[in-house]
């Protein structure tokens, strides 16, 4: 079993891949700033990542294409300085490694320095070259395989990969070439269970799923997803499992405040600074109220 977090050594990635076989699932969450990280890492998550999905679930955009290096690298900055014993793990974002060897080891370099201790990206065997470049840089990575939201175009819209067989095949010889160029673990999205649990028989270090199944050696939700922020007239992917309704408490959270101030019982007397008598009466000597910087009291 894993740790409390408040005990336990930092997690790193050849830690991740000696859990394969372990029995102890890896538990993956995403986090995109400091509050969301504080949170996964006192749940005792084994490893934070910074996803791309950021593009999504925090700055409004429809699809994760829209993100930069510098957009991560801003991110992670955020979820590093809160100093969790989590991996935390910076997702190169889309044309941050599909351009020379030389940007791309820059660029997962740039993830590394600003506080992750390894980095992920999509794809299989196309994507070689670019895995071997950030790992001779002694830069761990991260693979993931099936629904890859970088290729939504390409793939032709968010659909359940790997469910021919000549489709399911081609998935499980690029998690092979992944682990043997290798990643020190996978993430496998959206691939039917059967397909998901072949690859974790096949290849010797752990997978990750989401929408995968339960057959994987770890699993992975988005922050969001788990406690129930959604977009209204968003559908719930059926591979989420919600274990908060946060969006509709904070709105009524929200809601109240403006109903107190509209109302006029925001702030109360205990949640206002007053002057101390000396400095009332001072102020009342010169009948000038409200000018200058009060003393502050409780
Ligand atoms: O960006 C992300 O959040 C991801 C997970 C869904 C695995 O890649």
């Amino acid at each position: 079993m894993s740790e409390p977090a408040a005990s336990r050594r930092r997690v790193t990635a050849p830690a991740v891949a000696a859990r394969k076989g372990s029995g102890d699932p890896v538990v993956m969450v995403t986090a995109y700033d400091a509050p969301s990280a504080r949170l996964v890492e006192a749940a005792g998550a084994d490893v934070i990542l910074v996803g791309d999905s950021v593009a999504n679930v925090v700055l409004g955009y429809a699809d994760t294409l829209q993100v930069t290096i510098d957009d991560m690298v801003h991110h992670v900055g955020a979820v590093s300085r809160t100093g969790p014993s989590a991996l935390v793990v910076g997702d190169l974002p889309w044309l941050s490694y599909h351009v020379s060897t030389a940007d791309t080891v820059q660029n997962a370099a740039r993830l590394v320095r600003a506080g992750a201790g390894a980095v992920k990206l999509e794809g299989g065997r196309k994507r070689l070259k670019a895995v071997r470049a950030i790992l001779d840089a002694e830069i761990p990575v991260l693979g993931h395989l099936g629904l890859t939201p970088q290729s939504i175009h390409a793939l032709g819209g968010f659909k359940v990969q790997g469910k021919e067989l000549d489709a399911a095949q081609a998935l499980t010889d690029d998690a092979v070439a992944l682990a043997e160029a290798g990643c020190f673990a996978m993430v496998l999205e959206c691939v039917p269970d059967a397909v998901a649990r072949m690859i974790t028989e096949t290849v010797p270090v752990p997978t990750i799923g989401i929408g995968a199944g339960r057959h994987c050696d770890g699993q992975v939700l988005v922050w969001h997803d788990i406690l129930g922020f959604e977009a209204p007239g968003h559908r719930r992917p059926k591979f989420v499992r919600a274990y908060a309704e946060l969006e509709r408490d904070a709105a009524t959270a929200i809601e109240q405040f403006c109903s107190d101030v509209r109302a006029g019982s925001f702030p109360s007397s205990a949640e206002t600074y007053h002057m101390t008598d000396r400095m009332a009466e001072a102020l009342g000597l010169y009948g000038a109220t409200g000018v200058g910087e009060p003393e502050l009291t409780q």
